[in-house]
């Protein structure tokens, strides 16, 4: 048999980048992979011979977002016939050879289990292929010794496992994303180490199911308590958690070790205990309250944010009460609220019905955001007076003069700048970490001034 090795004319890369955390990552192990063809990143579309959109499926408007978007890229198509353009990401992997089927600019689809193959796909449309696709799920893909190609500043994330073996009926992710798959932990430990050199000082550890990591005997914890011992990161946080996997160990680590964050995202998508059941959540109201109550007994200063849908199939107005009830007595830092919507091939797509009423899911979707607005008001407001150590991140997007960065338990804090105020004083201070009093809030920041 003869193998015939691909060799793709280099050519520009621009990847644009759709949906969560973990595809933000997944761009940056695309562009490691395309460099490691002679292909340069570029960051405008219209000088780049290879456009790639990095898409999402989770909630319907992701899927219109791309339609519109791969529309508008259509007149790069026309001025340069030879342009590649390709959709990757996990409405390629929910959708597949359909996309093709929509008359829209694409030559190109393949789903994240894929990406090694992307130089030979597009050497394949360049020798006239058409319509492309390659969207097979891997049960050990990891992209272990692939670092991808994005360092922002003081602030990475790093991918440690892949996957989801939860099949919670509403979500699509176990089918675009595949079945349970964590990294060895030393090649994690080495890309840390390389961050840290490259001026890293937080990382938030990134999996669709982050604590159920697990390599032979190892666990999360292990995992957690390793990078703590051999790289000198300052911070770690992750996301995101199911909150079935928070074992005592776990706990007791962020309890004692000030490296690792305070700050746990734990998603309760409904508070009502049928309508998790119908979710397969496997926990009932009860239990959610139990472990929120666990962990902030370990953990005392621990921010708690969330994810919340609303409208599930089914939803009564009472159940739907009893997540506003749940959401009052934990009393979430923050929260990410949605409505239902259904996605295809998921258990809730096939079994039940989507019949809670559009205008009604917009007006429970309100009621939630007030209360939990107010809510988080009041968590800010409770922390004013108080000293906390952050570590700058940037300056401010509002103002030239001011840096932020984030408390311990997640909270964003905007304050002004000391000394030197002319832009180089203000970018060298991104890393440091300074003595912040908290003196206001709003629901979404805090504002404070630097002590000594
Ligand atoms: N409809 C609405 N929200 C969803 N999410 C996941 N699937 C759906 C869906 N079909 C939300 C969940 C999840 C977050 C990332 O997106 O709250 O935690
Ligand atoms: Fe989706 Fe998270 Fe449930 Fe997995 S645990 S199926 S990623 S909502």
């Amino acid at each position: 048999m003869s193998v015939i090795e691909a060799i793709p004319k280099p050519g520009r890369v621009y990847i644009e980048t759709y949906g969560c955390q973990m595809n933000e990552y997944d761009s940056g192990i695309v562009s490691s992979l395309m460099k490691g063809a002679s292909f340069e990143t570029v960051s405008s579309p219209e000088e780049s011979d290879v456009i790639f959109l990095n898409t999402c499926a989770i909630r319907e408007n992701a899927h219109a977002k791309i339609y519109g978007r791969l529309q508008s890229l259509g007149y790069l198509k026309k001025r340069n016939p030879s342009l590649v353009i390709g959709v990757l990401g996990c409405m390629a992997q929910n959708l597949g050879d359909d996309l093709f089927h929509q008359e829209l600019p694409l030559d190109l689809v393949v789903g994240p289990d894929n990406y090694r193959s992307l130089p030979e796909l597009i050497d394949r449309i360049r020798s006239g292929a058409q319509s492309v696709s390659l969207t097979r799920l891997s049960k050990i893909e990891t992209y272990d010794e692939i670092e991808p190609r994005v360092v922002n500043g003081v602030q990475a994330f790093l991918t440690i496992m892949r996957g989801c073996n939860n099949f919670c009926t509403f979500c699509v992710v176990p089918y675009t994303r595949g079945r349970e798959r964590s990294r060895d932990p030393q090649s994690i430990v080495r890309e840390t180490q390389d961050l840290v050199s490259q001026g890293v000082k937080q990382l938030t550890l990134l999996g669709q199911n982050v604590n159920s990591y697990k390599h032979q005997d190892e666990d999360f914890a292990a995992l957690v308590r390793l990078l703590l011992e051999e790289t000198e990161i300052e911070r770690i946080r992750f996301t995101s958690p199911h909150p079935k996997d928070f074992p005592t160990h776990l706990l007791q680590l962020m309890s004692e070790q000030p490296r690792f964050s305070p700050n746990i995202h734990l998603p309760l998508q409904s508070g009502n205990t049928e309508v998790l059941s119908n979710m397969k959540r496997n926990y009932s109201k009860e239990e959610f309250l139990e472990v929120v109550e666990r962990i902030r007994s370990f953990v005392p200063e621990v921010g708690l944010t969330t994810d919340i849908i609303v409208g599930f199939p089914g939803e009564t107005e009472a159940q739907f009460e009893d997540t506003l009830d749940t959401v009052r007595r934990v009393g979430f830092d923050m929260a990410f609220m949605f409505k239902y919507s259904e996605r295809e091939g998921t258990m809730a797509q096939r079994k039940l019905k989507d019949d809670v009423p559009e205008e009604v899911k917009g007006e429970r979707l309100t009621r939630l955001v007030d209360l939990q607005t107010a809510i988080s008001l009041e968590r800010n407001q409770s922390k004013i007076g108080r000293v906390y150590p952050i570590l700058v991140e940037n300056t401010s997007k509002k103002s030239k003069v001011e840096l932020c960065g984030r408390t311990p338990c997640g909270r964003m804090v905007v304050f002004p700048a000391e000394g030197e105020l002319d832009e180089f004083s203000l970018l060298s201070k991104i890393g440091s970490t300074v003595q912040v009093q908290i003196e206001s809030a709003t629901s979404a920041t805090l504002k404070g001034r630097i002590v000594s």
